[in-house]
């Protein structure tokens, strides 16, 4: 028994913001963004209308419309995110209670590695179809990052890069040859948890005041290990933090050593790719990559420009996009790949 990706769907948030737009809040520029990143514009959701678990019901909702399976047919949801509605609980229960799926009373898990979060998704949704548990499950990755960024030039260098949306799986038992999942692979180093972070509100357990030379002394009076104090508030260090070059140079490394692995399990090469989809973190990034495997434009998708980087949405955006605009036919050999927060990065190969 194999899983294989039934059907996809992708909801994005109509207001679109633009670079130029961003230069009226903060000191950037359009020119800036679009030579580091990629990024001409990204979405942001609707305030007090719009959350993750509703953009990531309307994406489930149209991947299981192209798998040609109602709710009642799911049995188990798999989200990831890193901006859910509520701290606890979980918004793959919330997405569970949208969908109407309460008198089904079946699992609902949230995921939290973040930009690889949909990679993870997939390869545990996978575990659970080839033991046989289950037959349908949506795996979810959404995310609304413009409800906790810092919009001032303090925060520029992670608020014009990322952007809210929501993209949706439904992966389904098979047991055709040559269709679905043929291997996944799922990296880790605790090392650098907080390099890509947001630690508050958190109960922090000391790591900063043990690190003095890494945080500065002044950290152990600001991070004291409890919840969310008035200084965390005042200081704005609820914010995500980010160090851009350290992901950035462990992101190129690690994005090659996990497609060569997946490549190698599955006994393929480089050539076999027809699309690479890698985690839509950085342009740059994804055409380091594509370089690195020799790929043609054509074998791999990018809609960063367009989007920004949402994070655990941002893969699933992109193979629904790519599924779309028939990019990718039956029986192709799609990789899908991600690197990011934890540091995390994983990938998944499957036929289409
Ligand atoms: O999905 C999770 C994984 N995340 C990633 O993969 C992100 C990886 N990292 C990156 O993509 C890049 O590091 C960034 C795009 C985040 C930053 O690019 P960079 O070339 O590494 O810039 P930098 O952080 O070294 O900053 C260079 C300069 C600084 O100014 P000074 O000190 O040279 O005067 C920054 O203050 O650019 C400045 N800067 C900005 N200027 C205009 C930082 N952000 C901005 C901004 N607009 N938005």
């Amino acid at each position: 028994m194999r899983s294989k990706i039934k059907g996809t769907g992708y909801y994005v948030p109509d207001n679109v913001v633009t670079n130029f737009d961003l230069e009226k809040i903060m000191d950037t520029s359009d020119a800036w963004i679009q030579e580091r990143t990629g990024i001409k514009e990204r979405r942001y959701a609707q305030k007090g209308k719009e959350t993750t678990s509703t953009m990531a019901t309307k994406a489930a909702q149209r991947a299981m419309q192209q798998a040609g399976v109602s709710a009642e047919d799911i049995d188990f949801i798999i989200l990831a995110t890193l901006s859910p509605d509520y701290y606890f609980p979980g918004a793959a229960v919330l997405v569970q209670r949208m969908l109407g799926l309460q008198k089904k009373e079946i699992g609902a898990l949230d995921i939290r590695t973040q930009c690889t979060g949909f990679i993870y998704g997939l390869s545990i949704g996978d575990q659970f179809i080839r033991s046989g548990m289950y037959k349908n499950i949506l795996v979810i990755g959404a995310e609304m990052h413009s409800m906790g960024m810092d919009m001032s030039t303090k925060g520029r260098n992670i608020s014009v890069i990322f952007g809210d949306g929501a993209g949706a799986v439904v992966l389904q038992a098979t047991n055709e040859e040559g269709s679905g999942i043929i291997t996944t692979n799922l990296h880790s180093n605790g090392d650098f948890a907080e390099e890509l972070a947001m630690i508050s509100p958190g109960c922090h357990a000391g790591y900063h005041e043990q690190n003095p030379a890494k945080y500065g002394a002044e950290s152990a009076t600001v991070f004291d290990s409890v919840f969310i104090t008035p200084k965390i508030v005042e200081d704005g260090l609820y914010f995500p933090n980010m160090n851009g070059q350290l992901v950035f140079k462990n992101a190129v490394v690690k994005f090659t050593q996990t497609i060569e692995e997946a490549l190698r399990d599955a006994g393929k090469r480089k050539e076999d790719i027809d699309m690479l989809i890698p985690h839509q973190a950085n342009l740059r990034i994804s055409q380091f990559i594509q370089k690195r495997m020799g790929l043609e434009d054509d074998r791999v998708w990018n809609n960063i420009q367009r989007y920004g980087n949402t994070t655990a949405a941002s893969i699933p955006i992109a193979l629904a996009e790519a599924v779309e605009n028939k990019a990718i036919s039956e029986g192709d050999l799609v990789c899908l790949s991600a690197f990011g927060s934890g540091f995390t990065w994983g990938s998944v190969l499957f036929y289409f």
